[in-house]
């Protein structure tokens, strides 16, 4: 189900560059068996797949390395003999060869990346029902593009290990052992040649693995810079522009990016060094077999076409080492990402339904909503409730009030559950909270909460949202009818079918409360918690939203939470929040008789209306 969750009161969200920074810097080895093995496991649904494509390997390596000795067969035994019936027979079996690599490579190449496309589907489902699942403190500690990272791009890394990496290397290994075997069985001498060049290669390899594996990571760390940025400017476009930031943000830009091109020239230099030193190694292989091997021929030790195909077995010994370089990058990154992938998956949720949830069965005194005793802090010891206690009567309306900061959202956020007490107990209906079905929990307390979140989809999409299919048309026109909403509906030009845009942005502030305070009713809960409903409309609107509380109210416990005084005196009584806890309570009249801090806060009020 989706909620809305308040994000008032906190510091602005600068650390998100930082963060993702931090977090995706870290690049370990390109093999890590305890995460092969995983990849392993997520492939068991498409295990045949995955099957079918290694058994392809050998075949594919057998039909390369039968090339060759078609080579050999053809010089030695039809060109140097003249015998050219012979010789079309060979090219037609040579030309069999390539019709059937083609064929193979095309079958093989599908195979992986239908398997890789099927693993990516899954990891990305499995990772946003991780997601749903996971509480509010998650979600604070996790900026939102840390998160996009991890079902976009690294699954999308991940994808790269089946097509690019893993099955590759897989099939290099076949087709180099068989290549190695093949050497030895020919002409061990010969072969010995060109393995003596291999020293030189893993020197090569091991200095340019290590520059590449830091060009990399220089690569991935400015990245994920440039990416934090990009999705910070974006998100605060109309800031930006409202404070003429524009040329600023276009010379941090620039910077930005200009950093990531050079890492990213750095580390395609490495690559391309490699690339470079394992060709010209070859050379100095082929060199050293045309040295030796003619020597060979010349006293009959070896045949003219096996020189050439032992020729051609060293350019396939050399290829795969060739692009070991390309394909240890991927497996890093795929490695990298898996391993945080892993990590999201495995994090459990900390608010969870109970396994045997009580079903409340309140009698006639028990309160509808009691805190008792309530400690709560959102970080370690910083506590913003302290010993906090309080009740309020089914069927009352209560009304909590305190200056900014002092808790009250948290009050309402504590009593849906999205995050649990510390110390204490918030209890519905006389049930501890944690004993309720999270569901049924929510549904019974409907929370209208400070920064109201529409969705893309129509008005009416968004009225269903926390009761979808359950809900009459008669429902639905109550609701709006009770919100007030009706007016403002029938003005839009398809009602209920108009299209909202991505987190209803074509509605003004107020028209979002209108409709979320909607929304809160159509399900009807039995708690109506309206967080400062009334901060960010006209007056108009504002009439609008008390005349639907009014309605709202009767027959209903209802908590509200405002700044503005002067909307809340009819409440029934008055919460008076101060350091984490209820510092006064009474009629409106009576605190203000009482000339504590609600006749301070009241003032203070009365004084920013009539100023
Ligand atoms: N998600 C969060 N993570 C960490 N601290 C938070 C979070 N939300 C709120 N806080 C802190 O907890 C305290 C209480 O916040 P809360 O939102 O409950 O205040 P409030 O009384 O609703 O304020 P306002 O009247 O401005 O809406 C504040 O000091 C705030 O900085
Ligand atoms: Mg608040």
């Amino acid at each position: 189900m989706r909620r809305e969750r308040s994000r008032t009161n906190r510091p602005p969200r600068r650390s998100i560059v930082a963060r993702t920074d931090a977090d995706d810097e870290v690049l370990g080895r390109a093999f890590d068996r305890r995460l092969i093995a995983r990849l392993w496991q997520t492939t068991r649904p498409h295990r045949r797949l995955v099957v079918a494509g290694m058994l392809l390997f050998p075949v594919v390596a057998a039909v390369e390395l039968l090339q060759p000795w078609l080579v050999k067969v053809a010089i030695d035994e039809h060109i140097l003999r003249a015998d050219w019936a012979g010789l079309a027979t060979i090219a037609g079996f040579y030309l069999a060869t390539l019709a059937a690599l083609y064929a193979l490579h095309t079958v093989e190449s599908y195979l992986m990346h239908l398997t890789g496309q099927r693993v990516m589907h899954d990891l990305r489902a499995a990772l946003f029902e991780r997601l749903l699942a996971l509480d509010a403190r998650f979600f604070d500690r996790n900026p939102v593009g840390r998160l996009m990272t991890r079902v976009l791009n690294d699954v999308e890394a991940v994808n790269d290990a089946f097509t690019g990496g893993l099955f590759a290397v897989v099939a290099d290994v076949v087709t180099l052992a068989g290549v190695v075997a093949i050497m030895l069985w020919m002409d061990w001498r010969l072969a010995l040649v060109t393995f003596s060049i291999v020293p030189a290669l893993l020197v090569a390899a091991a200095y340019f693995r290590v520059r590449s594996r830091d060009a990399y990571r220089e690569v991935r760390r400015r990245l994920a810079r440039l990416n934090g940025f990009l999705q910070e400017s974006l998100q605060g476009m109309s800031v930006i522009q409202l404070f003429a930031r524009e040329r600023h943000e276009h010379a941090s830009f620039r910077r930005l990016n200009g950093d990531y091109r050079r890492a990213l020239f750095g580390s395609t230099m490495f690559e391309a060094s490699l690339y470079a030193s394992v060709e010209a190694l070859g050379s100095v292989a082929l060199a050293l077999l045309v040295w030796y091997g003619g020597s060979q021929i010349a006293s009959g030790g070896l045949t003219f076409g096996a020189l050439v195909a032992f020729m051609q077995y060293t350019h396939r010994f050399f290829l795969p080492i060739r692009d070991l370089g390309a394909k240890y990058a991927v497996m890093q990154a795929a490695m990298a990402s898996s391993e945080r992938i892993f990590g999201l998956l495995e994090v459990r949720p900390a608010i969870v339904s109970p396994a045997s949830p009580s079903i409340a069965r309140p009698t006639a005194g028990t309160p509808a909503l009691e805190f008792r005793g309530v400690w709560f802090a959102y970080e370690g010891e910083d506590w913003v409730l302290r010993d906090c206690s309080f009740q309020v009567a089914r069927g009352e309306h209560v009304a909590i009030v305190g200056a900014t900061g002092e808790g009250k959202t948290t009050c309402a956020r504590l009593l849906n559950r999205s995050y649990d007490v510390v110390r204490g107990q918030v209890l519905v209906d006389g049930v501890d909270v944690r004993e309720w079905d999270l569901e049924r929990l929510r549904r019974h307390v409907g929370i209208v909460f400070q920064d109201t979140l529409l969705f893309t989809g129509t008005v009416e999409a968004n009225l269903r949202l926390g009761a979808d299919g359950t809900v009459s048309s008669a429902d639905l026109d109550r609701a709006v009818k009770l919100a007030n909403a009706r007016t403002f509906i029938e003005s839009l030009p398809r009602g209920l079918g108009e299209e909202l845009g991505e987190r209803g942005h074509n509605v003004s502030q107020g028209q979002r409360q209108l409709l979320a305070i909607a929304r809160a009713l159509v399900y009807n809960p039995a708690v109506l918690i309206l967080d400062e409903a009334t901060s960010s409309v006209d007056p108009g609107s504002e009439r609008l939203i008390q005349e639907a509380m009014r309605e709202l109210v009767a027959g209903r416990t209802t908590v509200t939470i405002a700044h503005r005084l002067a909307t809340i005196q009819g409440a029934d009584r008055m919460l008076v929040l101060h350091r984490g806890r209820v510092h006064e309570e009474g009629t409106h009249q009576t605190l203000l008789r009482a000339g504590g801090l609600y006749a301070k806060l009241y003032e203070l009020s009365m004084g920013a209306r009539t100023a």
